[in-house]
């Protein structure tokens, strides 16, 4: 059985809120072990699947969580069912303000929400690279595009992404992504791809019924998933 799977029976809506964040945080962390007794963040944690992760299958001694849309409260009562809120600690953030100090973390990590908040120069360096320790890193993995199309989009995927909320601008593909990283002396990428995950993680969530997921299925009949990818990124902050 593969780590992903230990936690099948928190696929379903109540839990999952896209492509499932288990299986990408599991490929990530293949790519990438955080096998030491570290301080993470999770950031954009939803309703703190990845966080349980982190807490059983690494050596973390200290897990903060933060999101916007899901309250600190619904995730500490979760945390505490899964007997994990020893060392997961919810917070409730946007993270274009988060109540850090810097170099608070050997790692941050962030599935499946870095594109809501992070999309435009500037922002990884400003606010977040200041929360890493030196020598610490950061695990990025989002869903995207194969290729850039804004601008000469195809009618179907403006279609899927223009829906009732709009996901248009969040949607980029590696090549962008990278670029508005801005890699400088101060850090590098060390790892990105394309995720081996990209059919299974989808699956997941089409299977939950969520209406979202019903939604996407739909549009990935349709051909949508041609252009999409599930982008990861690895980034250390230098010594
Ligand atoms: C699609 S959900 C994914 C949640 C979770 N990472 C997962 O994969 O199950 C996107 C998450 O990004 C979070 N998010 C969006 N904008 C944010 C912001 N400005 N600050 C913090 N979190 C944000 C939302 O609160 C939401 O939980």
């Amino acid at each position: 059985m593969s780590k992903a799977d230990k936690y099948k029976e928190y696929f379903t809506d109540k839990f999952l809120m896209g492509p499932n964040s288990v299986r990408v945080l599991a490929e990530m962390l293949e790519k990438s072990p955080v096998d030491e007794s570290l301080r993470i963040l999770d950031l954009g944690c939803g309703k703190g699947l990845t966080s349980l992760f982190l807490a059983r299958e690494t050596k973390a001694n200290q897990i903060f969580t933060a999101d916007l849309w899901i309250g600190a409260t619904e995730n500490y009562e979760q945390f505490k069912k899964w007997d994990v809120d020893n060392i997961v600690i919810p917070i409730h953030s946007d993270a274009n303000d988060l109540p850090f100090a810097n170099e608070f973390f050997d790692v941050v990590v962030s599935i499946d929400s870095f594109h809501y908040f992070a999309n435009q120069n500037g922002f990884f360096e400003e606010k977040i690279l200041p929360l890493v320790k030196k020598g610490g890193k950061v695990i990025i993995a989002m869903p995207g595009l194969k290729k850039e199309i804004h601008g000469c989009e195809p009618e179907l995927i403006l279609e899927w992404l223009n829906g009732e909320e709009s996901e248009y601008e969040f949607y980029h593909s590696r090549e962008w992504w990278h670029s508005v990283l801005r890699e400088n002396k101060e850090y590098k990428i060390v790892e990105e791809s394309d995720l081996d995950c990209f059919d299974i993680a989808w699956q997941d969530w089409f299977d939950s019924n969520h209406p979202y997921a019903v939604r996407d299925a739909e549009y990935f009949q349709k051909g949508v998933n041609k252009y999409l990818s599930l982008i990861g990124f690895v980034i250390e902050k230098s010594l």
